[in-house]
């Protein structure tokens, strides 16, 4: 068949667009598109190829396993190629597949398939040895460290030395469980850090942390689902392999089965296509295998994928409804976020009233409008989220969505900060709003974890006029309690010494709830870690901040904003007089070093010290070494040839000691 030019061209819009959305997916971890939209354009497009083969490129995304290898970790080349499955979307489709096989009275095994990423994951004499990502199919990375740090992947395997003996490769796949996702993106939400679309964009970014700490913190999970040359190991079916993995004491999963025939794959797909939302994980579809390891081989691989499998995938399930209006929700920090009322549907077995819109840009790139007919799904089968708007039902009825000028709440003026795409009410300091978000997220459990104090009781506290301000919490009494509707002693007794016992949570906790921006749990945990006190942390340039492992330019300069504001270093001084903790236990007990909170610079050559050895010991006394001299700089060291650093110390009159002084300083 000759293409004609609009053919050449429809293809060639289809590599770039698949080319560009394969990118966010794969390295970017941000979808734009559905997984159900992707797979439609892989479709479209390979439909194209086999009908105009001579214009299909080599490497094309349709021969593609997927995911590109990122430069960051160590590259591992698999022994055995870690192969993709070919999809099929209909009952045809797989009776072709099986009809493919032309064997007599096959059985399958079907299993659930995971929407998580693929690993490779190898034992050697039993123990743990090596953790791999797929990447090209050929070539992956060296994720070791991060698998180790899965909460069921046990490090040693169950049974005989005999039977462990040698090196095992199983692959799986790697998953957040929803449970896991939604606390996450409900603290990066709170956090203001961008959301992951789906458990299993967050369980590949959490994968690829380069610092397996943050990887431990995200708690994901892994199933493994094949043993690699499993015939070796004296394993002839898929059922016996699953089993066998089992035995060694790794996780597989429970949705599973033999099918004796084609009808009973069928039945397994219907059993589990409502079933699988049951599942704490999410899946896509089910995957068939040949049950006979035996005739595996036989059958053999394409490129990128096994002819003796297939993976059925379901329908993403997708209802149309109505816009019924658009609101404002004023977020912790002002920022003005549209959400829109739907009308009642159900999909995904809950009723989907709401949609959040994420900001002007999306509403404008869908453009959605109020009394639009639209299609959505549920992003993970767990966040409602609008596809697309049906544009052939627009009767001219429809209104445009506008962002307000105003923050709907207050009504002060909503602004656009420098570089950003939130319009926020600029009414920082009294936006009821914003003061009852923040109440909020101070006392959730990540923060102040103050029970009792939760949506409703907030709005009483700041339409009461006793809360005003955040610290405004630590003056409340029985009394003032007492005034509230519905209010009874024994809860607000309650209240008040939930209130009393959160002044002895950690200094991580308060300084997560203080809601500095692009401050969340994590970076809460390392500043805290390398500072122990929030005097040492307001004190701290920019500079230092940003030399902390975990901490980037720039958290660190919304960390120093914040503890330069006039209103922050007020509330913290408040906070202190209510006596909360305002310091961890290791730098509690520092206190009474001879450096204790203290900044030293070390400018110029000292006579018998390096300066690691120098910098080594105000750190284990209590100090900290910066490089910089500023006016906060406690302490400076001078040895030979000190230049710039050492005149600029002596204008600021800080105190300026030589060698000598600073080993008698450390007792020495
Ligand atoms: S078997 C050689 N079983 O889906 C065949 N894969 O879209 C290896 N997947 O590459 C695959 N659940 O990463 C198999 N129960 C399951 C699966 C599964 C999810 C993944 C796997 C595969 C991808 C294909």
């Amino acid at each position: 068949m000759k293409p004609n030019k609009r053919q050449i061209d429809e293809m060639n819009k289809l590599y770039e667009n698949i080319d560009r959305h394969a990118k966010l997916y794969y390295e970017d971890d941000s979808p734009a598109i559905s997984d159900g939209e992707y797979d439609a354009l892989l479709r479209e497009l390979s439909e194209l190829e086999r009908d105009y083969p001579e214009y299909a490129r080599a490497d094309s995304p349709t021969r593609r396993v997927g995911g590109a290898v990122l430069n960051t970790f160590a590259k591992v080349r698999h022994e055995r190629p870690m192969l993709s499955l070919d999809n099929v979307f209909d009952e045809g489709e797989l009776m072709a597949f099986v009809t493919r096989l032309s064997l007599e009275k096959p059985s399958f095994v079907c299993e659930m398939k995971i929407d998580g990423l693929a690993v490779s994951v190898v034992y050697e004499d039993g123990v743990f040895a090596r953790g791999a990502t797929r990447g090209d199919g050929k070539v992956g990375e060296d994720v070791s460290e991060n698998i180790r740090t899965l909460k069921n992947l046990p490090m040693k395997l169950k049974g005989g030395a005999s039977e462990l003996a040698g090196r095992i490769e199983l692959r799986g796949e790697v998953i957040m469980t929803r449970e896991q996702f939604a606390e996450l993106n409900k603290t990066r939400e709170e956090n203001e850090e961008p959301l992951f679309a789906n458990p299993r964009n967050a369980a590949a970014g959490s994968l690829r942390q380069l610092d397996s700490r943050v990887t431990a913190l995200r708690g994901l999970s892994v199933f493994l689902y094949y043993i690699v040359d499993a015939r070796e190991r004296g394993v002839t079916t898929q059922s016996e392999a699953l089993r066998r993995i089992e035995k060694w004491g790794l996780p597989v999963q429970s949705a599973w089965g033999v099918c004796g025939s084609f009808d009973e794959v069928l039945a397994f797909i219907e059993r589990w296509r409502e079933k699988r939302r049951e599942l704490d994980y999410a899946t896509d579809g089910v995957v068939l295998k040949l049950d006979d390891i035996g005739l595996w081989d036989g059958l053999g691989a394409t490129s990128h994928a096994p002819r003796w499998a297939i993976a059925y995938k379901y329908p993403p399930e997708t209802v149309y409804t109505r816009v019924l209006s658009i609101e404002i929700s004023v977020g912790r920090t002002g920022a003005l976020t549209p959400v829109a009322n739907l009308e009642p549907a159900q999909v995904g077995g809950t009723t989907v009233a709401r949609a959040g819109l994420h900001n002007e840009d999306e509403v404008r790139r869908k453009d959605i409008r109020v009394g639009d007919r639209v299609k959505i799904h549920k992003a993970a089968e767990i966040i409602p989220e609008i596809i697309e708007v049906d544009k052939d039902a627009r009767t001219g009825a429809e209104v445009p969505f506008e962002m307000p000028s105003f923050c709907p709440v207050c009504g002060s003026p909503a602004v656009r900060l420098p570089g950003e795409v939130a319009l926020r009410c600029s009414n920082r300091a009294s936006c009821p709003a914003q003061l009852k978000e923040g109440l909020r997220y101070f006392a959730s459990r990540a923060c102040m974890d103050i029970r009792g104090l939760g949506d409703k009781l907030s709005e009483q506290l700041i339409e009461s006029g006793f809360i005003h301000n955040i610290s405004d919490v630590y003056a409340l009494n029985m009394d003032k309690l007492l005034t509230l509707d519905r209010m009874a002693e024994r809860s607000a007794q309650n209240l008040l010494k939930s209130i009393e016992n959160s002044k002895k949570r950690p200094l991580s906790a308060l300084l997560t709830a203080l809601g500095v921006r692009l401050v969340g749990r994590r970076a809460a945990e390392l500043l805290t870690e390398r500072f122990g006190s929030v005097d040492a942390m307001s004190q701290a340039e920019e500079e230092e901040l940003s030399s902390v492992d975990g901490i980037g330019g720039e958290i660190a300069s919304s960390v120093a904003a914040f503890f330069r504001a006039s209103d922050n270093i007020e509330l913290l001084r408040q906070f202190k007089d209510y006596g909360l903790n305002m310091a961890s236990d290791n730098a509690r007990s520092a206190t009474g070093l001879p450096f204790s909170g203290m900044s030293v610079v070390f400018t110029g050559e000292l006579p018998t010290l390096s300066r690691a050895d120098a910098e080594e010991k105000v750190k284990r006394l209590g100090g900290r070494a910066v490089s910089g001299v500023s006016s906060k700089t406690g302490l400076v060291v001078a040895g030979e040839n000190a230049g710039s650093k050492l005149s600029k110390a002596e204008k600021l009159g800080l105190r300026i000691i030589d060698e000598a002084e600073f080993l008698r300083m450390c007792g020495e």
